[in-house]
């Protein structure tokens, strides 16, 4: 059954001269929000008044100008929600709200109806015009569908002379346009304006469905390109897209579209809708946005975005949803954790005022994200990506040969479980394995004399005193420990910092012993710095298992 012989390549355009690849995008295109007609026309559990006002406030609060609230002449819950906005006046005066029609006399008027009242709107009219389904759906000539779309656009223009006080605002849809014969396209749409008049100073808007997504984003975009160059008095019309996702394009093709000459982009946030759903709206902001350019549209907090869609349309944001997604802004793989760690370091030393992190396209701060997201630690992370977690969610800083050290012990753990670990499960094997402190080898008090050349020094551990000598504190406790225990050992690392400031400023040492060729590390946090070196030692060599300190004076 898996059987490509089935299908054959889509009919490129071959538009000679094409402009559009070698324009950019400058500036963000008119944004109009279909979450409210095609997303909810595409849900199982269509939403309820309340679920409607709540995304059409979010809509509002975000900066859509133009949102398409429903399809009043085919449903009565639509109906009823354009009524409730319009008589409860809560359509802001900047706002202009669109309905959906088909080109039916009777729909049109009953359109007409549930707008009743209102400041300013745009009547949407569409019918398809593809050759599919004018060939084996309606199985009506190309002037078949002509006729349909200039009837269609009459009594738009007839019904809204009813309503002299709202400011109408006419907008067309050659349905599945991209399935369309494109000079028919042209005739259609010709047609339309014609009958729209928009040389008199009527506002009209041309959209161009992506329908069903059929071709790559760039036969798409010649596509477009060709159809405004083709267009009667495309310079009084705003020319729209309105594209789905079924080959997984939906971005693509509107932004290449908008290269082609479209000025108005619709879509839906986070792409619900029909199928594998609309063009998302929240990606080709957040794409501009990622290049310095004004989306406009607030998107800053994702997070209450992503909470209304997910309550209104009874659908989850995928992880790994582009620039929304939970998992979008966290490294799983090692040498990802230790380049954002390093590259975030240096952005922060050098002050930079120009967002260019390893890995991160954007601050994820900006939208509503977290750090503490960036990275997490499971098998296939490195050294580095570990000491970023103490160190950022617990202040712990620990030098690179440590890294190490630590990175082993966490690698063992994740191994064991095959699941990520928590920050707290490190920070827990972390004190673990350097810091905790078996009793039988607490410093409790210290004495020391130095003379000329030496010290002298008096440790006592547990309770127990060790005298011992050597050129400083550190290496006298060190011949005492291996006169005792008939070991070698030696400082192989040392590192000692202040871990806060002010008044209750501590020291951290971190200590590496080589003991008899085999190494052992600590780490040992007290008030002053000499506590902390001589503890450290101490737990080092408390970790010699099974040798039990033998306090001998
Ligand atoms: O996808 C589509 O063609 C539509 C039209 C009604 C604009 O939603
Ligand atoms: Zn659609």
């Amino acid at each position: 059954m898996f059987d490509h012989q089935k299908y054959i390549q889509f009919t490129p355009v071959g538009l000679k001269d094409r402009n559009w690849p070698n324009r950019l995008i400058t500036k963000a295109p008119y944004w109009c929000s279909v979450d409210l007609r095609d997303g909810n026309q595409a849900l199982v559990n269509p939403m309820n008044v309340d679920q409607k006002t709540k995304m059409f406030e979010l809509l509002v609060k975000l900066g859509f100008k133009e949102i398409e609230i429903g399809f009043p002449s085919a449903s009565k819950p639509d109906f009823d929600f354009t009524r409730k906005l319009i008589d409860e006046r809560l359509i802001p005066d900047d706002i202009t709200v669109q309905v959906l029609t088909q080109a039916r006399k009777d729909l049109i008027d009953r359109t007409y109806d549930s707008l009743k009242g209102v400041k300013r709107a745009i009547v949407h009219l569409y019918n398809s015009t593809s050759n599919v389904q004018r060939e084996q759906v309606f199985r009506i000539s190309e002037g078949g569908i002509l006729d349909i779309a200039k009837k269609g656009a009459k009594w738009v223009r007839e019904a809204s002379m009813k309503f002299p006080h709202t400011e109408w605002i006419f907008q067309y849809s050659p349905e599945s346009f991209t399935g369309t014969d494109l000079d028919h396209a042209v005739a259609v749409c010709d047609s339309v304006v014609s009958e729209w008049k928009p040389e008199t100073g009527r506002k009209v808007i041309i959209n161009l469905p992506a329908t069903v997504e059929m071709s790559t984003p760039n036969v798409f975009a010649d596509q477009v390109e060709y159809f405004c160059k083709n267009l009667a008095q495309r310079d009084k019309i705003t020319i729209s897209l309105h594209t789905h996702n079924d080959r997984g394009c939906a971005v693509a093709a509107a932004e290449l579209g908008i290269l082609a000459g479209a000025d108005r982009i619709e879509g839906t946030l986070l792409g619900n809708g029909e199928r594998t759903g609309n063009m998302d709206i929240v990606t080709m902001a957040m794409n501009l946005y990622s290049q310095g350019i004004d989306p406009c549209l607030d998107l800053s907090d994702i997070v209450k975005i992503i909470e209304v869609v997910e309550d209104c349309t009874g659908i989850a944001i995928a992880p790994r949803h582009p620039w929304a997604g939970e998992l979008v802004y966290t490294a799983f793989s090692g040498s990802h954790q230790d380049a954002i760690r390093k590259s975030m370091q240096y952005h922060k030393d050098n002050n930079q005022k120009i967002w260019n992190v390893a890995y991160l396209p954007i601050d994820p701060r900006d939208i509503n994200r977290r750090y503490e997201a960036v990275v997490r630690i499971n098998s296939q992370s490195g050294k580095g990506g570990v000491a970023l977690v103490l160190e950022r969610d617990f202040g712990i800083e620990l030098p690179k040969w440590m890294h190490v050290r630590l990175a082993e012990i966490i690698q063992n753990a994740v191994e064991e479980t095959g699941q990520e670990i928590s920050p707290s499960s490190i920070y827990m094997l972390f004190e673990k394995h350097f810091i905790r402190v078996n009793e039988e080898w607490r410093l409790t008090d210290y004495n020391l004399k130095h003379s000329d050349k030496q010290v002298e020094a008096e440790f006592v551990i547990n309770g127990i005193a060790m005298k011992c000598c050597g050129a400083g504190p550190l290496e006298a406790l060190i011949e005492g420990l291996n006169r005792i225990f008939g070991y070698h050992t030696e400082i192989t690392q040392f590192d000692q910092h202040a871990i806060s400031s002010g008044s209750d400023a501590k020291a951290q040492a971190c200590i590496e012993l080589a003991v008899n060729g085999q190494m052992h590390c600590a780490v040992a946090i007290a008030d002053d710095t000499l506590v902390a070196a001589i503890q450290s030692i101490l737990t080092a060599f408390s970790r010699i298992s099974p040798i039990k300190h033998r306090g001998v004076a």
